[in-house]
This record gives C-alpha cells, structure tokens and sequence, in this order.
C-alpha cells in the first residue's frame, strides 16, 4: 500500500489498477489547473491525476472503463477527503455529456501484438498495434466536450507517433504546446497542451 504523498496527494494502489508512474508524475508537473474551473479526468485509473486538479478545480469528473479504478479512486478520494470529485464508468465519452474546461489524459500508447493476453490491467497500456487505438477515439471525440478557451493536457509517447496527436489536434483549431519532455530508454514522453481558442 503506497500512501506518500505525491503532488499533494495521497495514493493507496488498488490490484488490477494502473498505480501512478513516470508519465502521471510527468504530466502532474505540468498541470496548472485554475481555480473554480471543471475538470475531466479521463482514464483516471488510481485518481491520482483527478486528485492533483481536484485541490484547485471546482469539480472534478474522474472517469474510467476499467470498474476496479473507480472503486480505486473513489478511495483515494475519501483519503484524500476531496469531496468535489465524482466517479462513473464511461468507454471514453460514451456515458459523458457537456463539456469542460480541463480535460487530462494518460492514454494507453503502448503498441501491442495482436493476440497479446488482455486484462484489466492492460486496459492501462494497450493502444493496439500502432499504439493509437484509444487515442485516436478520443481525439474523434475531444472537441465536442471542451468549452471555448478549455484545455487539454494529454501525454504522448515518441512509440505512438505523439506529432500525429498534435496535427489532429491543430487541425480542429487547437493550439498546442509541449509543456514537458522527458527521455527514457526507450522512448520519449511527452506532455502536450492544446488549448480551445477560436
Ligand atoms: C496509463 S493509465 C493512466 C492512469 C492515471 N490517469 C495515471 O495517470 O496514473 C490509462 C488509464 O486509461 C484507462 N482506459 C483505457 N481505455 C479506456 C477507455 N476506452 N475509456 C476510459 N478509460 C480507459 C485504463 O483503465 C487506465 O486506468
């Protein structure tokens, strides 16, 4: 049970539930969430980043397709004694209405073989074979649930080609910024931020 603190808040890991790791701290250093604002916290596995946002943002919605994360987060909450953070189960935004000012994720990005074994556990890392699976949902989705001015801040990984990412996005009228960069062995992680600025 891992209760440091991390970025202000406190963390128990749940089985069956992505524990927070080099790409949530990466993109939590980069977070700079206003005060009052709404938040999405997509694919929020052990809370963690819904969290971080939840200590300035008005609401919070943490949302994931993986049921053990909600359970995972709604305990993370109480430990954490948020009470303007909810949780539901949602593929995506497919149990999602409205839009919000923040929308945070860290998708799935690893490309995977077809025929790899698939658990719960892997919903946190599998992107199909060109990584994308996921992140390309999303993005077919994104623009229609964030306000005018909202951002966006999404990880993205050298592995899954992130400069697609940021081409789909500048091509809805995003403008987009890299925010931080790290470079692990194999990989480079990246965090980017779009913002929604007709
Ligand atoms: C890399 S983990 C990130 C977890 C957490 N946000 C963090 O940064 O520590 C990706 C999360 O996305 C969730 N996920 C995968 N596919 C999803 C989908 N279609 N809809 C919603 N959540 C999904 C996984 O269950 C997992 O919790």
């Amino acid at each position: 049970m891992n209760k440091t603190p991390l970025y202000g808040v406190r963390i128990k890991s749940c089985e069956g539930v992505y524990s927070p790791a080099e790409d949530s701290f990466l993109l939590a250093e980069a977070l700079d969430v206003g005060s009052g604002v709404s938040v999405l916290d997509m694919g929020c596995g052990s809370g963690f980043l819904g969290l971080v946002a939840a200590k300035t943002a008005g609401r919070v919605l943490s949302v994931d397709v993986n049921q053990s994360a909600l359970e995972c987060t709604e305990q993370n909450a109480c430990l954490n004694g948020s009470t303007n953070l909810e949780v539901r189960r949602s593929d995506l935004f497919s149990n999602i209405a409205g839009s919000f000012d923040f929308i945070l994720f860290n998708p799935p990005y690893l490309p995977t073989e077809e025929g790899e074994p698939r658990d719960a556990v892997s919903l946190a890392w599998d992107g199909g074979q060109s990584g994308r699976d996921v992140i390309d949902r999303f993005l077919a989705d994104v623009s229609e649930h964030i306000n005018l001015g909202g951002r966006i801040y999404m990880l993205g990984s050298s592995l899954s080609d992130y400069e697609k990412t940021i081409s789909v996005l500048e091509s809805y009228g995003f403008q987009i910024s890299l925010v931080a960069r790290r470079k692990l062995d194999f990989e480079e992680l990246v965090v980017m931020l779009a913002v929604y600025d007709f």
